[in-house]
């Protein structure tokens, strides 16, 4: 059998052996002596009685082995024009001390700590020593809008609150604190306390008794050692879109979590200890969590925090500057940088410059990689090129090539074959197993693997009605695919009201619900339509209220601006459409999905169920008039 296939198939015949096996590559306080268990409820747990301290994995382990001197993190910021490094001892440093700080606030083991942060090491800092306590960090991306934050702090209601005074965005300012405070307004649940990092370009006054100065509380505390914990207690909350404007609280353990990401940089991504590792990605989002700041911590590799962009920081040189200036050997990043980065430098000028020798392999990954990208970058680099598929939920990829023990080749399109622990599958709408090459919904077969969510943060109905409930005995992903004769899957999007735009996850059911909370919107449909740059981008389709008198000129704008209020400029949300009527069925259901098909200029079949065939036409008219849309552009 080749090599794949026995390691794949032991992983799931096996599993508990298997991954008992592979739980031996990680310094436990106490080993774990169950492997898979299922609690009251049901739900899968991984080591649950093993007893570990994630920050411990990160940091002390590798500092006790003598690589105190290894530098364990770049920092690479080419707006403030500033770099540093930290060493394996260094970080280690700050972290016991920021542990020592958030305890002397009160933080302990089981609390929660919202992290509001831009690409900074101490967002780093706070989330291994909100890992060091055994406290439950929730990082919220620095785009979001205050009513986002405001809803994640009602919902993980955290003890401190830690933030910067600034962010940067290209050469933009964006102020952190008087989003906070906003924050803070709307939100019911009051913190204890909030911590702010001063940043050069931007200082604000702390002017409330309890709000205290990063480095003031660091440097006053004292070393703080790791708390252990069980396996199955929560590392962190990381919140995604849903279907609706509440997003979901993703919980994640600290056993099964190491055990899969330590897993994952030897087998998938076949990244050594000592190798620099890089994911041009965000610490907001969850490719941020483990391939920026856990996975190549706990493998013992140097990872970079880069606060720039692909472009225009200064230029689409960007990302070949830094792998060759810190020696890259492992790249990952989503596919819309690299359209930015051809849209600017087509030919490679930018990229021609620099030495990428370094180079091993790139993995792209947060929406499928479209083939015209995949041969661009391709060619480009003559490396391999490696598409991989996962989600907030999994925490690591579910499907991709395992690079250490298969042999073959990427398939241009297609995310690659299952990872080890992941049985996917795609089902019919009844939960039939579809043959080859027959389009259906992509779930996995329970239990899922180490790593994966435990639950949703106090909502357990929520995790098994999104996920569980509508097919027995298999958590659906909400994406839509199909596998080749030769068992490679290709994704093909999502099949819910979940849209992906820069590779940033959000609700199209949220945005509906911002605008029709407009006085003169009677009725409306948010669509995710193809975007050559963003991947997609949402676009409103809205009926007025006859009775509306204000300027329909004007509408669109006031619909940005207020999902742009109540989401954040990451939305994108900046098309709208005045139609007369919307598509729907017989029984009322709008024909979204129809409506992406139009402005994409794909192929679709008018449902016999259709209330009206002839409003299609409507729709394609006015999308081509207002050239909104692939197929209008
Ligand atoms: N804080 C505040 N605002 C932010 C932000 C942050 N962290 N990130 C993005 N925004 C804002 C931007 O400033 C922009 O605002 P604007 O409308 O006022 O200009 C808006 O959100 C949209 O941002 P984005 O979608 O990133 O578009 P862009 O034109 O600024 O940049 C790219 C385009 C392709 C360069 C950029 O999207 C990119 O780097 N993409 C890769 C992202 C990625 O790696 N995603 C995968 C995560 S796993
Ligand atoms: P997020 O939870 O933000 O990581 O977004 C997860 C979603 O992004 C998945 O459910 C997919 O819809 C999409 N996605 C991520 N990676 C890929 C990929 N390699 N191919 C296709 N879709 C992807």
């Amino acid at each position: 059998m080749e090599k794949y296939t026995e390691n794949y198939t032991s992983s799931i015949k096996e599993k508990e052996l298997f991954w008992k096996e592979q739980s031996q590559h990680i310094a436990w306080f106490k080993e774990p002596g169950k492997i898979l268990t299922q609690n009251e409820k049901g739900f899968y747990r991984w080591f649950a009685d093993g007893e570990l301290n994630t920050c411990y994995l990160c940091l002390d382990v590798h500092v006790k082995n003598g690589f105190g001197n290894q530098v364990a993190v770049y920092y690479d910021s080419p707006a403030l024009n500033s770099k540093r490094a930290y060493t394996y001892a260094e970080l280690l440093s700050l972290v016991e001390k920021f542990a020592g700080a958030l305890s002397s606030k009160g933080v302990q083991k089981g609390d929660r700590v919202i992290i509001y942060m831009p690409m900074v090491i101490e967002t780093i800092i706070a989330m291994l020593a909100c890992a060091r306590l055994g406290a439950i960090h929730s990082v919220v991306f620095g785009g979001f809008a205050p009513q986002e934050l405001a809803t994640r702090i009602d919902d993980a209601q955290p003890k401190i609150i830690i933030t910067a005074s600034h962010g940067i965005e290209f050469e933009k300012i964006i102020s952190y604190k008087p989003l906070l405070d906003k924050a803070l307004e709307l939100a019911t649940f009051q913190p204890s306390a909030t911590i702010l990092l001063q940043r050069e370009k931007l200082q604000c006054e702390l002017n409330n008794k309890n709000e205290f100065d990063f480095y003031t509380l660091l440097q006053n505390a004292k070393p703080h050692p790791c708390v252990s914990v069980k396996g199955s207690d929560p590392l962190y909350i990381l919140y995604t879109s849903g279907t609706t404007g509440k997003p979901k609280g993703v919980v994640r353990d600290n056993g099964g979590h190491a055990v899969a990401l330590r897993y994952s940089m030897e087998y998938v991504y076949d990244a050594k200890q000592g190798e620099i590792f890089w994911a041009a990605s965000d610490v907001g989002w969850v490719v941020g969590h483990s391939y920026i700041v856990y996975a190549p911590l706990i493998q013992r590799c140097t990872t970079i925090l880069y606060e720039g962009k692909p472009i225009k920081t200064p230029d689409a040189g960007a990302f070949w500057r830094i792998i060759s200036e810190y020696q890259v050997n492992t790249f990952f990043t989503a596919p819309t940088a690299i359209r930015a980065i051809k849209k600017e430098d087509n030919e490679g000028v930018f990229f021609k410059q620099y030495n990428l020798s370094c180079l091993k392999r790139l993995f792209l990954a947060g929406e499928r990689c479209d083939p015209p990208t995949f041969d661009w970058i391709k060619t480009l680099l003559q490396k391999p090129v490696i598409d991989h598929w996962w989600q907030t939920e999994s925490g690591w990829p579910m499907l991709g090539i395992t690079t250490k023990i298969d042999t073959s080749t990427a398939k241009r399109g297609s995310a690659g074959k299952p990872i080890a622990g992941y049985d996917v599958v795609i089902l019919s709408e009844e939960g039939k197993k579809l043959n080859a090459n027959e389009e259906g919904l992509v779930a996995i077969q329970l239990p899922l693997a180490p790593g994966c969510l435990l639950t949703l943060w106090n909502n357990d109905e929520g995790f098994q009605q999104s996920y569980l409930d509508q097919l027995k005995g298999y958590y659906l992903t909400g994406d839509g695919g199909l596998k080749d004769d030769e068992n490679y899957f290709f994704i093909m999007g999502r099949i819910d009201d979940v849209i992906n735009v820069s590779g940033h996850r959000l609700s199209t059911g949220q945005m509906e619900e911002i605008v029709a909370s407009h006085t003169g919107v009677a009725e409306c449909a948010v669509v995710g339509i193809a975007d050559k740059l963003k991947g997609q981008v949402p676009i409103g389709f809205i009926v007025l209220k006859n009775s509306f008198k204000g300027n329909t000129n004007l509408i669109e704008g006031e619909l940005a601006n207020l999902v742009r209020e109540k989401i954040g400029a990451i939305a994108c949300f900046k098309n709208v459409l005045i139609v007369n009527r919307l598509p729907k069925t017989r029984s009322g259901k709008i024909l979204r999905k129809i409506m992406r098909h139009i402005a994409d200029g794909t192929t679709f079949q008018t449902p016999a169920t259709i209330d009206d065939p002839l409003i299609l036409e409507e729709i394609k008219t006015e999308l081509s008039n207002a050239k909104i849309g692939l197929a209008f552009e």
